[in-house]
């Protein structure tokens, strides 16, 4: 949103201040204001850190037209850039978050825009919130205010037994894939949500069979971290279902991207394809098909909803 706070608030948690501030406006949205005859700018600060994240009661489509923007973590490889590749077909405004790599970011930002799409690729870990605040306030700069969120961002340790993981292991991977969509629904739902003067939006959480299959000896971590997710997405649904906001999940199985390289076999999918029921293992495309529709208007009575793409497992 391009309102630019002149004075930074600090509230505790879980105090929400409503306090009325004095705000600079870009000259370009003045007229806006002044044509929808708005007079007063009433600004609730709804954050426990010292962060410049205002809501304002002024309707959300001043300075950029209401379109759907769609926030995709990791999304430049694998069920992310398939993501924003389909996300661009449809028309979508792409925030293409990574963590590292910042050629294949680069890469997936050019084959959206050559789709049309305006979009931007941002640097940020999902299991840091200030990065997550820095994330979401480009997008309300430069796209406008996120309508749909898709929690794709994980990770997996080496195959091994419980017995031989490290706390360091078994944080990294609590904070990635149970942590990081917590904060980022967080920060989608304080403005989408309806409570927060939001227009309503989706969310799409990013799980695994193995959620109910459980990875023994294999990672049972990564398997229950994707439990928490699935009961996350369940309760979030439930809890934001009044306020325009639908969350659900999908929860692929064997799919053929360069993640299994971080559980220590890059041809995992492969090898384990003839025994798989459908013999094969699935695409990303696959996925990111079920993503988009559950963040679609067709898919807009399913909230709760966990989709498996499992290819029979
Ligand atoms: N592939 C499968 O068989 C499979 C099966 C079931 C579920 N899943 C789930 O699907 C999701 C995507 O997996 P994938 O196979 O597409 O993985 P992938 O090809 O390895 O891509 C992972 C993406 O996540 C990003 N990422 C990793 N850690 C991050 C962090 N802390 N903050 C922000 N971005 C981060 C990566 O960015 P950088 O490249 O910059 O690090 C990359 O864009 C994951 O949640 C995974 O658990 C995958």
């Amino acid at each position: 949103m391009p309102v630019t706070c002149l004075r930074k608030a600090c509230v505790r948690p879980p105090e929400v201040a409503k306090i009325k501030i004095k705000i600079k406006i870009k000259s370009q949205i003045k007229s806006q204001i002044k044509s929808r005859g708005l007079a007063v700018l009433m600004f609730v600060i709804p954050t426990q850190r010292d962060f410049a994240y205002c809501r304002c009661s002024l309707p959300q489509t001043i300075g950029k037209p209401m379109e759907n923007v769609i926030v995709i973590t990791g999304g430049s490889r694998g069920i992310g850039a398939a993501t924003a590749l389909l996300a661009a077909r449809q028309g979508y405004r792409i925030c293409i978050n990574y963590h590292a790599d910042d050629q294949a970011a680069e890469a997936i930002l050019s084959q959206v825009r050559a789709l049309g799409a305006e979009a931007i690729a941002v640097r940020a870990d999902v299991s840091v919130e200030d990065e997550i605040i820095q994330l979401f306030l480009r997008v309300d700069d430069e796209l406008g205010p996120v309508t749909a969120l898709v929690n794709n961002a994980g990770t997996i340790g080496q195959q091994s037994r419980v017995e031989d993981m490290s706390e360091f292991r078994l944080l990294n991977v609590m904070k990635t894939n149970v942590v990081g969509p917590m904060l980022c629904a967080k920060h989608a739902l304080l403005r989408m949500a309806r409570r927060h003067g939001g227009q309503g939006g989706a969310i799409v959480n990013v799980s695994s069979v193995a959620a109910r299959l459980g990875s023994p000896n294999e990672y049972v971590d990564y398997a229950a971290s994707k439990g928490a997710l699935d009961t996350f997405t369940i309760g979030l649904a439930k809890e934001v279902a009044g306020e325009g906001v639908r969350v659900n999940g999908v929860r692929p199985g064997y799919i053929h991207t360069g993640f299994h390289a971080l559980s220590g076999d890059p041809d995992r999918v492969s090898k384990l394809e003839p025994g798989l029921p459908m013999g094969r293992g699935g695409r990303p495309e696959e996925v990111a098909e079920a993503i988009l529709w559950l963040l679609s208007d067709k898919a807009s009575y399913a909230t709760g909803s966990l989709i498996d793409l499992g290819g029979g497992r």
